[in-house]
């Protein structure tokens, strides 16, 4: 089956994302990450390359397992200064006419009425762009800023995210009718106030009596990315995400996650992203050259204090060759499985730092155009994944990189777009109109006439 690839960039409103370092790069522009300019002229570059979506990560605290502080941290640019993704949509749409965006989001401090009402004003301001990577998020340090003691268990984090989608649902497509908004002029109607409810709920973790401020907006619900793949994980996007991002690991692993999700979300489609980073040049050989020259930027403490939080594990308390031990980890259990599938058990602090190359854990895929593009082509048909979520290093020039060499290779064996199909982010990824499918739980939700 040849279907073809989808790709989001990777980004976050920050200076260093993934790849630690590459920031004190002399062409980097990452620095401009407060410029609204950066973010206009990075989504026309998406949209000119046919990209599907711009994937915005978020954190709400600051990485500061590593040592025990945020020094390191803080010296690196490692997600912090970080400022407020959804800030920058409004801009990025009206400089766009296509390109999606995919905003993390973290339920586990926001009211659902405050946060459901910020995700229609965008659906309606990017005419149905928006998507939503629903976290809970996994630091401490955010739980700390929120007023509490520590974050919430793992697995009690996906409960909360239950009952939290069990109400934005409501609020998104339960109040108004489709019908309601009336805007007669003659009459002086503006909504059919019989068509309007309120969402009433009192749940474990929420309670709410609201009418919905904001009339229904294209997509009613935005589109819903979830990542993270640990059991409970899977069993939470099988029921609720649209899109999943996972972590790249090895083929087999990613298949082998893959197959579960899709056996478990049984008719419902998913569309999965898989995290990449790409060096690409006109031959394998200045490819190389451009990843030797890169490499020499990349931060080897800024990938430790990026690992320490993400994983859960401070790697300053364990020595080089020591196996690390992830304990009872309420961070990302997918970073940490994924490690273990491509270090094996019992892997030391010295195999980690040793698959540091740009200063991450995710090593690139590096080479020619052709090589590259027959990298991804075997990534989606042997893992069985729709689209990648690609990583930046040196900014632009990654991205535009990409755009100039490997989608035309793509393109060529008819594995990428030649253009956008019409309509509303849920639309362009799935063809089955704007709102969600009957078959997705939001639509128990919804009210008809
Ligand atoms: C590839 C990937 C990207 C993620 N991005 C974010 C993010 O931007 N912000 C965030 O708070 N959590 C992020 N997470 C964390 C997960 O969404 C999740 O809340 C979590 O920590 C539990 O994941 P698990 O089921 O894999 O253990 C990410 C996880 C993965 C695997």
């Amino acid at each position: 089956m040849t279907r073809e690839i989808r790709f989001n960039a990777f980004d976050m409103a920050c200076v260093g994302h993934i790849q630690q370092g590459l920031w004190t790069h002399p062409r980097d522009r990452s620095t401009d990450y407060a410029n609204l300019d950066h973010w206009v002229q990075l989504a026309r570059t998406l949209e000119a390359g046919l990209f599907d979506g711009l994937f915005l990560a978020d954190v709400l605290g600051v990485y500061d397992v590593y040592e025990d502080s945020p020094a390191a941290s803080l010296r690196n640019a490692v997600q912090v200064p970080l400022l407020d993704p959804l800030a920058l949509v409004p801009a990025m749409a009206q400089a766009t006419t296509h390109l999606g965006f995919g905003v993390t989001c973290n339920l586990a401090y926001e009211t659902p009425f405050l946060f459901a009402r910020r995700m229609a004003t965008l659906d309606h301001l990017t005419q149905g762009r928006i998507g939503w990577n629903i976290v809970t998020g996994y630091l401490d340090s955010a739980a700390r800023a929120m007023g509490l003691d520590a974050q919430m268990a793992h697995d009690d984090r996906y409960d909360l995210a239950d009952e939290y989608m069990q109400v934005v649902y409501a609020l998104w497509e339960g109040g108004w009718r489709d019908d309601a908004v009336l805007r007669d002029r003659a009459r002086g109607i503006y909504t059919d106030p019989s068509r309007v409810r309120a969402v009433r709920h009192a749940g474990k973790q929420y309670r709410i009596d609201a009418v919905p401020l904001w009339e229904p907006s294209p997509q009613r619900t935005p589109v819903l990315y979830q990542a993270g793949s640990s059991d409970r994980g899977r069993a939470f996007a099988a029921q609720h995400a649209e899109c999943v991002f996972a972590n790249g690991s090895t083929r087999a692993n990613v298949r082998r996650i893959v197959d579960d999700l899709r056996r478990r979300a049984g008719t419902r489609p998913i569309q999965v992203f898989v995290g990449a980073t790409l060096v690409v040049a006109e031959t394998e050989a200045a490819a190389r050259e451009k990843l030797e020259d890169y490499r020499r930027h990349a931060s080897v403490e800024g990938a430790l204090a990026h690992a320490a939080a993400s994983l859960g594990i401070d790697f300053a308390r364990f020595g080089m060759d020591e196996p690390v031990e992830a304990g009872n980890s309420q961070a990302i259990r997918s970073n940490i499985d994924a490690i273990a599938a491509q270090l094996g058990k019992g892997w030391t602090k010295r195999q980690l730092i040793d698959r540091f190359i740009l200063g991450s854990r995710q090593a690139p895929i590096v080479g020619s155009a052709q090589q590259v593009a027959e990298a991804l082509i075997a990534w989606v048909d042997e893992a069985d994944v729709d689209g990648f979520n690609l990583s930046r290093t040196v900014m632009p020039e990654c991205l535009e990189d990409v755009i100039r060499l490997v989608i035309p290779e793509l393109q060529a064996r008819g594995r990428y777009k030649t253009g956008y199909a019409a309509g509303s982010y849920r639309q362009k990824l799935f063809g089955r109109g704007d709102r969600l499918p009957p078959d997705h739980p939001a639509a128990a939700a919804r009210w008809q006439a």
